[in-house]
């Protein structure tokens, strides 16, 4: 199978990620739960994976590195434990779900959304756009960094800078951006929530939520911390405050090796890896009078390496489904981004969507070009 639906999930992992998965899995007791040796080493590898994030997204400390179930965990903990009833949010109009689905859950509630819109390549628009949306009653900017979509990636420096002057919360969701753009909690935002299964290269159902050093949600999920356990009161401490419960030590091993690997290869250099074959796909796609592309050629600057597009009098499943046939995996449909896909007019038709690893191969874009060449 020719794998490109890398936004997905990461496939193949490293063989490290395994190795770390399957060494853990098979001797591992409960971390910092008890006294005996297995929970110290246990307890050892969690603060090792906790150091390796700290280090790789310039976290203040190790204990503003939370780890989640996946980025729609640390979204829903971020904004849940953020707003109140009367608030207004600031959102962009490509959110995914995870973002979309917790504050539209908090709209029966009495908290209000803009949709502000994202201007493809044009940075000043899009920074006015927001900026156009805050009003007196705004609390929090949440914009995704790229979208899972169309690949338009955020000024989120900006957002962060434009969110602070104006006295905001500054929440960015990295799931499609983490490993492949340089985050550094050293910009200021208030949260970051990503995955860990994808350009990070962990396991699926692992995600990390990182906190600046002056935000403190209220939890959402209270329960054992294996720390102060007479109290009936969930800690303050971090990051026991947001992770109760036995905690998914394989995956966390996983994912330290995966943020390991990235760091080893680089984000720059998988970043250039990624662009050069979208870029190839895009010339390729462009000189084909039934391809429909809908953004401008992907620049590194305003783009993160993902390219949707359909084929005219083709559904975007059958496409996804015909490519299947030939041994091509690629994700189809609207994504879980039904705001992205409303605002390029395809919510009724979805897209097909390409998204390579740092595994792909020149080949495999040759391969998926010819294969669309097949459709008439
Ligand atoms: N959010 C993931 C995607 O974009 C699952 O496919």
């Amino acid at each position: 199978m020719i794998y490109l639906d890398n936004s997905a999930t990461t496939y193949p992992k490293p063989s490290a990620v395994a190795a770390a998965v399957s060494s853990t899995i098979k001797a591992s007791a409960n971390p910092g739960r008890s006294g005996h040796s297995m929970s110290l080493a246990a307890a050892e590898k969690i603060y090792a994976a906790r150091r390796t994030a700290a280090d790789f997204f310039s976290a203040a400390d190790e204990t503003r590195v939370i780890f989640t179930p996946g980025c729609t965990f640390g979204l829903n903990a971020a904004i849940k434990g953020l707003l109140s009833p009367g608030d207004h949010v600031v959102v962009s109009n490509l959110e995914h779900n995870a973002v979309m689905r917790p504050l539209e859950t908090l709209r029966a509630k009495g908290i209000d959304i803009t949709k502000a819109e994202a201007f493809a390549a044009d940075d000043e628009k899009t920074v006015d756009s927001f900026r156009h949306s805050i009003n007196a009653k705004t609390k929090m900017i949440i914009c995704t960094h790229a979208s899972n979509v169309w690949g338009i990636r955020f000024p989120i420096e900006r957002l962060c800078a434009l969110a602070h002057a104006y006295g905001l919360i500054f929440i960015t969701d990295a799931a499609q951006s983490a490993g492949i753009v340089p985050i550094s909690m050293n910009d200021g935002y208030d949260i970051v929530c990503t995955a860990g299964h994808k350009g990070l290269y962990g396991p699926m159902g692992t995600g990390i939520m990182l906190l600046s050093e002056n935000i403190m949600p209220a939890t959402i999920i209270e329960g054992g911390t294996g720390s102060n356990s007479v109290s009936l009161l969930q800690p303050e401490d971090l990051p026991d405050r947001y992770e109760s419960g036995t905690p998914n030590l394989p995956g966390i091993a996983g994912l330290k090796a995966g943020i390991d690997f990235i760091r080893s290869k680089g984000t720059e250099s998988v970043a250039q890896h990624e662009f050069r074959l979208i870029g190839e796909l895009y010339r390729a796609f462009e000189k084909l009078p039934n391809i429909r592309l809908y953004t401008p050629f992907p620049d590194p600057e305003h783009f993160v390496p993902v390219l949707s597009f359909n084929v005219e009098g083709y559904d975007s499943e059958d496409i996804a489904a015909f490519l299947n046939n030939h041994g091509i995996a690629v994700r189809a449909g609207l994504h879980c981004a039904p705001s992205a896909h409303e605002a390029f007019g395809t919510l009724s038709t979805g897209a097909v969507r390409i998204s390579p690893s740092v595994f792909t191969r020149h080949s495999d874009i040759e391969r998926l070009v010819f294969t669309i060449k097949k459709l008439k």
